[in-house]
């Protein structure tokens, strides 16, 4: 990443989009763009008002917006069913045999689902929630592979008013416990398993481990994925059914009511900088607004299309950008179950030529492994059909940037660089590909509705190329409500630092075009492979061991996943460092979060190093493990020694 702080100071290549893209694209021209975001921003309740017409509301609003920050109401005694928009409206507007979905799982089988027939899915999966008990605002687990069941499970909640916390299936039993007693939930949909790189995951397995702690769950809806050969399942009476049986049980037809506006929509979970994730709210008009219009406009949907988004449903992006945004464009999607590399790293580049990808949008990770592979797997395909490419999660070094165009795109398609997070629910800062040139590396310019800025400690705005603080000015409809039962959180992590102004958690920067060059975040946040991980949650899982006295987590850069997790251990006395612990405390690291939070190094150390008020200075510690070398003042440290241990470990 910091490769990046640099470029945008050096980079020249400047990328303008085809004569021919443009013609096509909604946003022809950077005149056109300038004009509606000048009037976007200086009235918003002009400019969100008519994008929102263009979903279903089954009573229109009174007040595009009631700001009394930081709480935000938008389509203010408007009445909606977010599904109607998703699904319904697609049976009357001539899609109704169009793919909403071609699903591939990983083995390879495929499926195809139309608009009609999912949306007969959705209302027949919304008839089994109703009959087992699940009441508008009742909050519902959902932990599923990648399959179009997923989703159908999400818009059924939807369309009964219920809210639904999608959890990512990489995570552990334990993390599966801490949200569910966060919402405090009442139903669970899972799936027997899921696929990933050739075997199993035992989803319905660490449910069941779950909810040996956690008592609140009345229904469990088990999807069967892989069948009982694979995975075997255990079926409690009275508590479990399969989703086959509870869905033959119940009708097809279902009348979707309509909901108020800021009716809660679902809880998604991410990490903050202490080790409680933070349950982030977002509700039904606002976000249905925001990626409706952001695909609209930053992915250029057209009817004809083939959109392929390689996230998982369990982030945010899988929630914007596989089923809120897409469906409601009535755009055709892929969807794929697997991991990018099997049975080889040919696999994508394979489905983009079977389904004719036009858009495709993936994470600056999943390209540097690509590149890392090796470029015979894209050559191997003809991938002629694309014609826009898209990246999230993370800053996207120039190098991978390069390739993506060259390689993947054929050096002629735009790329859309898109910043956002969970809590923005929408992307926020993008270029538009008819119309923006872009530079490898930078998300360019805010997007309609969105007053971006990068102010310093005292609040003022940042000269171009000088660093500091990204905020956003004035509300925009997918924002956070809030943390989901913790408003002093909610108001103490995003709207403190600046009052009346929300505050990104990321340093950037402007350049003399003002393009937005993110560095990255300013908290206590790692980024894994675009994914987000508190170095808290890392610190709490060790110490949770029974031999780890006190740990340290920080990041250091990572050439295929951004981020690298390092952690520094002292151990309890009569616990001796080894090799066999070191596996030991990774694996239970990644039994009590997940996978992705296993770190890569565990340095054991006597002590850690703390200023004289005992507070550990990971900031040494980032450095050292970045650079092996320690060059600012540790005056204040308790005890230099310590340091000269870390080092010469690290040297080692
Ligand atoms: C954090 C949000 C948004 C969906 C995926 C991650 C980083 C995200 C970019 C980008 C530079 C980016 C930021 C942000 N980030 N996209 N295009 N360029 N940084 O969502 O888990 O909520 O993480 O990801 O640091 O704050 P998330």
């Amino acid at each position: 990443m910091s490769k990046n702080i640099e470029s945008h100071l050096t980079e020249e290549r400047t990328f303008k989009p085809s004569k021919e893209f443009a013609k096509n694209a909604r946003i022809k021209s950077m005149a056109q763009y300038r004009r509606m975001h000048k009037e976007s921003i200086k009235k918003p309740a002009t400019f969100w008002a008519r994008e929102a017409k263009e979903l279903s509301w089954q009573k229109k609003w009174t007040k595009v917006l009631d700001w009394k920050a930081p709480y935000a109401k938008w389509f203010v005694g408007g009445k909606l069913n977010v599904c109607e928009s998703c699904v319904d409206q697609h049976l009357t507007n001539g899609r109704a045999n169009k793919a909403a979905i071609i699903w591939e799982g990983e083995p390879g089988e495929s499926r195809t689902l139309t608009y009609r027939q999912l949306h007969r899915e959705v209302c027949n999966f919304a008839n089994v929630l109703i009959n087992n008990g699940i009441k508008p605002k009742d909050r519902v687990m959902i932990y599923m592979p990648m399959t179009p069941e997923a989703v159908i499970a999400m818009l059924a909640c939807a369309r009964i008013g219920a809210v639904h916390s999608v959890i990512f299936g990489g995570f552990s039993a334990d993390s599966i416990v801490d949200r569910l007693e966060d919402c405090e939930a009442k139903a669970i949909v899972t799936s027997d398993g899921g696929y990933r790189r050739g075997g199993v995951v035992p989803l319905k397995q660490n449910v069941d481990d779950a909810l040996k702690k956690y008592r609140g769950i009345e229904t469990v809806i088990v999807h069967q994925r892989i069948g009982t050969e694979k995975a075997p399942v255990k079926m409690k009476r009275g508590r479990d059914a399969w989703w086959h049986d509870e869905s033959a049980k119940a009708p097809s037809t279902h009348k979707a009511k309509a909901f108020d506006s800021e009716h809660p929509l679902f809880i998604l979970y991410t990490s903050g900088s202490t080790g409680k994730p933070k349950g982030i709210l977002h509700t039904a008009g606002g976000y249905l607004t925001g990626t409706y219009t952001t695909c609209k406009y930053i992915f250029d949907m057209q009817d004809d299309d083939v959109y392929w988004c390689t996230a998982d449903v369990g982030w945010i992006t899988g929630h914007s950008y596989i089923t809120y945004g897409p469906l409601a464009n009535g755009v055709t999607q892929v969807m794929y179950e697997g991991a990018p590399n099997f049975p080889d790293f040919g696999r994508f580049w394979k489905i983009v030529e079977k389904y004719n990808v036009t858009i495709f949008y993936t994470a600056p990770t999943a390209i540097r492994a690509f590149i890392k592979a090796g470029n015979q797997f894209p050559e191997a395909h003809d991938l002629s059909s694309l014609r826009l490419l898209g990246t999230v999660g993370e800053p996207i070094n120039p190098e991978a940037w390069m390739w993506y165009h060259e390689k993947i795109g054929g050096g002629n398609c735009p790329i859309v660089d898109t910043w956002w997070q969970t809590e923005t629910g929408a992307i926020m800062i993008s270029p538009l590909p008819g119309c923006t040139p872009t530079k490898p590396g930078t998300a360019t310019l805010p997007f309609f509705g969105i007053d971006a800025a990068i102010l310093d400690e005292n609040g003022n705005e940042c000269k171009a190329n000088e660093g500091g603080k990204l905020v956003i000015r004035q509300p925009w409809p997918s924002m956070l409500r809030t943390i989901y039962g913790d408003k002093k959180r909610y108001r103490d992590t995003y709207w403190s630092d600046y009052p009346g102004q929300y505050t990104a958690g990321d340093g950037a920067r402007t350049d003399k075009q003002g393009n937005f060059w993110i560095v990255g975040r300013l908290d206590d946040v790692l980024n894994v492979s675009g994914h987000r991980l508190g170095t808290a949650e890392v610190e709490s899982a060790l110490v949770a061991h029974k031999a780890v006295a006190e740990a340290a987590v920080v990041g250091r850069p990572h050439e295929i996943k951004g981020q690298g997790v390092v952690a520094f251990v002292t151990l309890k006395a009569g616990n001796k460092s080894s090799e066999a612990l070191n596996q030991e405390l990774r694996n239970h690291v990644g039994k009590i979060i997940g996978a992705i939070a296993k770190p890569d190094e565990i340095y054991f150390a006597p002590a850690l190093p703390k200023t004289r008020s005992g507070k550990i200075m990971r900031r040494l510690l980032k450095e050292l493990v970045a650079t092996g070398e320690i060059t600012g003042n540790i005056t204040t440290l308790e005890d230099s020694k310590v340091i000269q241990d870390l080092q010469a470990q690290i040297k080692k």
